[in-house]
């Protein structure tokens, strides 16, 4: 046994020195030192021994353990700083910065929305975006069957129909959270912006079928179009800039009386659409003006519908996209809305 011990000693010192790599090193550490290795192999033998011979054949199995540990540790040292000496290393490069993630455009717009409706006294909140008809429509004066409801090019749900609210819908605009709000609040004053995902059947360079909207409501005694005018104002200027203003022009929806479409001086020709310095009209706007979205004074039957008595209340309600509006701010010109949504990188790290 005595013979084995050094043999196998000296097998390993001549192959651990031989050795090129610290993986050729690791696999003779397991044939040696391993569990099953050489050495532990002869550990098992000691036992079978006459005891007279066991305690100096163990000292010199461990004797040979502790040369091959000691080979292998010095080896690996050497085979290491070999390979520093190889590879160069500049300490004052600069590091490689991990890639930090940030908010999306949209989020951060609708943040940013948020944040100026609240400093006025605006909660924000938020309503089912699986809605039922009644919110969507029938409580906003819609009733079934009416041709106002085409230009909410709605995707229906296949659920079983309500007796009082109808059949389910993808809420179309986030004016399904007016009669909510007034039910939920119960009693004026009300004053809530509504930033959620909508949904239309549409989908092309400018419409994409999900899309957000923000949506404003007041209700109060005495509430007028002043009231509205004056928000409006405010918002533009804070969003858009100290110079803004806005101007309401007459139009039709069914939940508001009167309705208005909503316009911005535009940002480059400040509303003078002709007059640009350089003597011809303005790139951006066609009559000084852009369009931003409806509003109107909340028509007293959608009023009645979220249990509030339109002779003693009145309101103002305004919804506008999110997307348009955002986009109209930077002065961005995305060819295709669509690229938003598009999850490129190339285009979201822009912002
Ligand atoms: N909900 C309307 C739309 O989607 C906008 C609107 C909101 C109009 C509130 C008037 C009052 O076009």
């Amino acid at each position: 046994m005595e013979e084995r011990i050094q043999n196998i000693k000296n097998e390993a010192m001549a192959q651990i020195l031989g050795a090129e790599s610290v993986a050729e090193l690791e696999e003779l550490r397991i044939k040696y030192l391993g569990r099953k290795g050489a050495i532990n192999e002869l550990v098992k033998e000691i036992p079978n021994l006459l005891p007279e011979k066991k305690g100096f054949m163990g000292r010199l199995v461990n004797e040979a353990r502790s040369i091959i540990e000691n080979t292998l540790s010095d080896k690996k040292v050497e085979l290491e700083s070999k390979k520093a000496k190889t590879t160069w290393f500049d300490p004052t490069i600069p590091g490689i910065k991990p890639p930090i993630g940030h908010l999306h455009i949209l989020t951060q717009a609708k943040e940013e929305i948020a944040g100026i409706f609240e400093k006025i006294g605006f909660v924000r909140v938020r309503y089912p975006e699986v809605e039922w008809d009644w919110f969507a429509f029938e409580s906003l004066n819609m009733p079934k069957q009416h041709p106002a409801r085409d230009e909410w090019e709605t995707f229906f749900v296949d659920s079983a129909t309500n007796p009082k609210y109808g059949q389910m819908v993808l809420t179309p605009h986030t004016s399904s959270g007016q009669v909510r709000e007034m039910e939920r609040s119960k009693k004026p004053p009300i004053r809530m912006v509504n930033i959620a995902k909508c949904y239309r059947r549409q989908s092309d360079v400018s419409h994409t079928p999900m899309f957000h909207q923000f949506e404003g409501l007041v209700v109060d005694a005495g509430i007028n179009i002043v009231n509205l005018k004056g928000t409006l104002d405010y918002f533009a200027r804070q969003f858009f800039g100290a110079q803004r203003k806005t101007r309401l022009r007459p139009y039709h929806f069914q939940f508001t009386e009167p309705s208005f479409e909503v316009d911005i001086s535009c940002g480059i020709c400040n509303g003078a659409a002709h007059s640009t310095s350089s003597g011809q009209g303005c790139k951006l706007c066609k009559a000084g003006w852009l369009e931003l979205g409806g509003a109107g004074m909340v028509h007293p039957t959608v009023l009645k519908n979220g249990g509030i008595d339109p002779k003693k209340y009145s309101g103002f309600a305004f919804g506008w996209g999110v997307e348009r509006t955002y986009m109209m701010k930077s002065g961005l010109q995305i060819g295709d809305i669509r690229t938003l949504y598009s999850a490129d990188l190339r285009f979201l790290k822009q912002f």
